[in-house]
């Protein structure tokens, strides 16, 4: 979206994952001081998102939207003032449909009275929903199409003047990727992540073939970050890293206040956020996927190239690539450098790793010229040993 915003995948937080329709203002200080306090606003996140459930079931008499002075007794404005004292910056939550996905007022046919509430408020991100969109429900035909409601919200944002990201929770819809970029700075590709393997897995796979539809200003989205919520740690590194190859928001989904030093540990791995947020905004590709052994690779603006070898089995096994299919050609000498242990090494070429069941081992490829691979070459070669 031509927007000037998230011109980088947007870092942050959201608190529904880890707590659904329980948002308030104290949950959003606390977790924006947090934030503030532990690393992680230094390490780029940005956003502290409120999700559904923030609102009253009613609209006042002029039609606005009112927060629940209960969960919000200095409404959206007071906690805007203080994220920003902070130092951070403040998203919300509505709807492209009659209600959002809990039963609260929906934005559509309000958007300009909502997108202006926003606006005076000091709302700086908009997650917009799609529920109860589609004429008499979720799914049926017969309302207007997901991009024209989102487009309208869009033009209304745009009328207020001030600079709101906005994420487009699609969920797939009408195949957002392929009008998304020109309506929003995000597009969800896929149905709700879960703290699960398999949810993770499902939605790593719907959104890996996204990549060319993805740039500054404008990403897929295959949802929020569930670390910290129950994976293993092998796992909830491997979601990091392949949202980070992917050039996915990150946004955190859990508890921040609480979090354990191996959650943040992984959620403010400077190394890998520093491949999510290079300035060049490619997504990476598969370059190499067989028998759940996968390679990915990302282009990167100095040249170098992330390298996610991604091992989806159980067991460990040694996943092997190569520069020439990473796209890297012309050097004798190459340096890998490893983004979860800092350990760098030197290859002539090959590219090689014991990756445990489940796990990413993440390299930064350095040296010679890059040019073809990482574009959808399919020569790289994948082994499995064990
Ligand atoms: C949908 C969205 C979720 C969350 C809930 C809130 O399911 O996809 O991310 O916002 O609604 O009700």
């Amino acid at each position: 979206l031509g927007n000037n915003l998230a011109l980088t995948p947007q870092m942050g937080f959201n608190d529904w994952n880890a707590y659904g329709c329980n948002v308030s203002e104290s949950l959003i200080k606390s977790t924006a001081l947090a934030m503030h306090d532990n690393g992680m606003q230094a390490a780029g996140y940005q956003y502290v998102n409120i999700d559904d459930c923030w609102l009253t079931h009613n609209r006042d008499s002029s039609g606005r939207l009112v927060p629940d002075p209960a969960k919000f007794p200095d409404g959206i404005s007071g906690t805007a003032a203080y994220v920003h004292s902070l130092g951070l910056k403040l998203g919300i939550y509505e709807d492209a449909g009659t209600m959002t996905c809990a039963g609260y007022p929906g934005s559509l046919g309000h958007e300009q009275t909502d997108a202006d509430s926003f606006a005076a408020w000091g709302v700086d991100y908009l997650k917009y929903d799609n529920c109860y969109a589609d004429g008499v429900n979720q799914s049926g035909g017969g309302g207007p199409s997901a991009q024209s409601r989102y487009t309208t919200m869009r033009d209304a944002l745009a009328k207020t003047g001030r600079p709101i990201v906005y994420s487009l929770c699609s969920w797939g819809r009408d195949n957002v990727w392929t009008w998304g970029a020109g309506v929003g700075n995000s597009w969800r590709t896929t149905g709700d992540i879960n703290a699960s393997w398999g949810s993770m897995l499902s939605i790593f796979h719907s959104n890996v073939g996204l990549a060319s539809y993805a740039g500054p200003g404008g990403w897929n989205d295959p949802d929020m970050l569930e670390i910290g919520n129950g994976m293993s740690a092998t796992e909830d590194r491997s979601e990091f890293s392949l949202w980070a190859e992917m050039a996915a928001p990150l946004i955190s989904g859990t508890n921040i206040a609480n979090a354990s030093s191996t959650t943040l540990g992984i959620l403010t791995n400077s190394r890998v956020i520093a491949v999510d947020q290079d300035p060049l905004g490619k997504q990476g590709v598969e370059v190499a996927s067989s028998g759940g052994l996968d390679v990915l690779a990302k282009p990167l603006a100095d040249g170098d190239v992330s390298v996610a070898l991604f091992n989806e089995n159980s067991g460990t096994a040694t996943i092997s690539t190569t520069v020439g299919a990473i796209g890297k050609t012309g050097a004798s000498s190459y340096t890998l450098t490893d983004l979860w242990t800092g350990a760098t090494s030197t290859t002539t070429g090959a590219i090689s790793a014991s990756v445990p069941g489940h796990g990413t081992v993440m390299l930064r490829v350095t040296g010679g010229t890059t040019g073809g691979g990482g574009g959808g070459s399919t020569t790289g070669e994948v082994h499995a040993v064990g």
